[in-house]
C-alpha cells in the first residue's frame, strides 16, 4: 500500500534563457523575450511528492517536516532571490528553462531521499505553465 505525501514550496528567481554558443539573433529567434540580457524574474511554485509504504510504527510515509526541511536546504536556500544563471553553479553551462530546473531539483532531492521512495517534482514557472519530472 503506497501513499504519496506532497509538500508545496516557493522561490523567486531571475534567469535568462540563451546559449553562449549562439548569436544574439539566434537566441532572440528561439527564446524571444526570455533572452533579455538584463534577466527577468519568476515566482516559482514547487510541489514535491514522495511515494512509499506507510511505516506501520509511525503511520507516516515520511515525516513531512523532514521533507520540508530538505526542500528548504536544497532548493529554497540555494535558488530563492538568486539569479539562476549567475548564482547557481548547476546553471553555469545549463540553460535554466523550467525543464532543466525541475531536473536539477529532482536530482538534488534524489541524493537526499532513500532509494525506496519514488519522487515526483512539479514546477510552476507561471500560474499556467508547469513541468513535471519523475526521474524517467
Ligand atoms: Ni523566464
Amino acid at each position: 500500500m503506497k501513499v504519496t505525501i506532497s509538500r508545496k514550496a516557493h522561490f523567486n528567481s531571475a534567469h535568462r534563457l540563451y546559449r553562449k554558443d549562439w548569436t544574439f539573433e539566434k537566441n532572440d529567434a528561439v527564446f524571444g523575450k526570455c533572452n533579455n540580457p538584463n534577466y527577468h524574474g519568476h515566482n516559482y511554485e514547487l510541489i514535491v511528492g514522495v511515494t512509499g509504504q506507510i511505516d506501520p510504527e509511525t503511520g507516516y510515509v515520511m515525516d513531512v517536516k523532514i521533507l520540508s526541511d530538505l526542500i528548504k536546504e536544497e532548493v529554497e536556500n540555494r535558488f530563492d532571490h538568486k539569479n539562476l544563471n549567475l548564482d547557481v553553479p548547476e546553471f553555469q553551462d545549463l540553460n535554466p528553462t523550467a525543464e532543466n530546473i525541475v531536473v536539477v531539483i529532482w536530482n538534488k532531492l534524489r541524493n537526499k531521499i532513500q532509494a525506496d521512495f519514488d519522487i515526483e517534482v512539479i514546477l510552476y514557472e507561471t500560474p499556467r505553465n508547469f513541468v513535471t519530472y519523475r526521474g524517467e
